[in-house]
C-alpha cells in the first residue's frame, strides 16, 4: 500500500478537503466538506443528545479536525461539558494542515477552536474550551481497547469498500459495549451491510435524510 501525503481538494461549499491516495478517498464529500460535517455530526449527532449533564464522544477518524472544532463551538452554545477522544490511525503532518484553508472559511470562533485543535498534544487531554475537553489518540480502531463509554459516537472512517475491516461487526460490537444506554452512533455511511451490522450488534438503525449530495445517513441508537 502506498502512503503518500494527502492532497488539498477544493469542495462545493469553498472549505478544503483531503484526498488520500493510499485509500484513494476523499476525507469529506466533495459536495461540501463543512455542510458535510455540519449536517451529519452536529444537527443529527451532538444537537441530537438532551443538554442536561456532561456528555463523551468518541470520534473514530479525526482526520483533519474538522468535526472536532464544530463540536468544540457547540459546547459554548449549549454550555456542556464534553469530552472528545479522537481516534486517528494517521494523524496529519503540520504542513498538510497548515495548507487547508479553514482559517478564512470557518466563523472566527470555530478556526480559533480549529487551530487550538490541531496543535494540541496527542494522548493527553487537553482543554480547548471552558466546556470542551480533547483527547487526540494515535490508534488503529480496529485494535483500541475502548476503556471509557461514551454517549455519541462520529463514525467517520474512509468507506467500507476502501477499509472493510473498520465496518466489521467486531468493531461494531466493540464500540456497541462501550456506548452509554440512549447513546447514539452517527455515520455518512447508509450502506445495507453496515445498517445490518450495525443492527447486528444491537443497535437500532434509523436512516435520515443525507446533506447535499447524499440521500441518506445513518443513526444507531442503543436503547
Ligand atoms: C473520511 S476521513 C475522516 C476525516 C475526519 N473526520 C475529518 O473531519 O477530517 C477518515 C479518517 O479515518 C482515519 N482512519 C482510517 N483507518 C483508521 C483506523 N483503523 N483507526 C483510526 N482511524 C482511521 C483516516 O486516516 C482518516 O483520517
Amino acid at each position: 500500500m502506498k502512503t503518500t501525503s494527502p492532497i488539498v481538494v477544493q469542495t462545493a461549499d469553498g472549505s478544503h478537503t483531503l484526498y488520500a491516495e493510499q485509500y484513494e478517498a476523499h476525507y469529506h464529500s466533495l459536495n461540501g466538506a463543512i455542510q458535510e460535517s455540519q449536517h451529519i455530526y452536529i444537527k443529527n449527532g451532538y444537537e441530537y443528545l438532551p443538554i442536561n449533564g456532561a456528555v463523551s464522544i468518541l470520534e473514530v477518524g479525526l482526520g483533519t479536525c474538522l468535526n472536532a472544532a464544530l463540536t468544540a463551538i457547540k459546547t459554548i452554545e449549549r454550555k456542556q461539558k464534553t469530552s472528545y477522544i479522537g481516534v486517528e490511525l494517521h494523524p496529519l503532518e503540520d504542513n498538510i494542515l497548515a495548507k487547508l484553508n479553514y482559517y478564512s472559511v470557518l466563523s472566527k470562533k470555530e478556526s480559533e477552536a480549529w487551530g487550538k485543535i490541531v496543535d494540541a498534544k496527542w494522548g493527553v487531554e487537553n482543554p480547548i474550551n471552558e466546556f470542551f475537553y480533547l483527547t487526540k489518540l494515535h490508534a488503529d480502531i480496529c485494535t483500541l481497547n475502548l476503556l471509557g463509554t461514551y454517549d455519541l459516537i462520529y463514525f467517520d472512517a474512509f468507506a467500507p469498500e476502501d477499509q472493510p475491516e473498520v465496518w466489521s461487526e467486531e468493531i461494531f460490537e466493540k464500540i456497541y459495549k462501550s456506548t452509554n444506554k440512549d447513546g447514539i452512533l452517527v455515520t455518512y455511511c447508509s450502506k445495507g451491510i453496515v445498517k445490518q451490522a450495525l443492527r447486528n450488534v444491537g443497535y437500532k438503525v434509523e436512516r435520515l435524510a443525507g446533506p447535499p449530495g447524499k440521500r441518506h445517513i445513518l443513526r444507531a441508537i442503543k436503547l
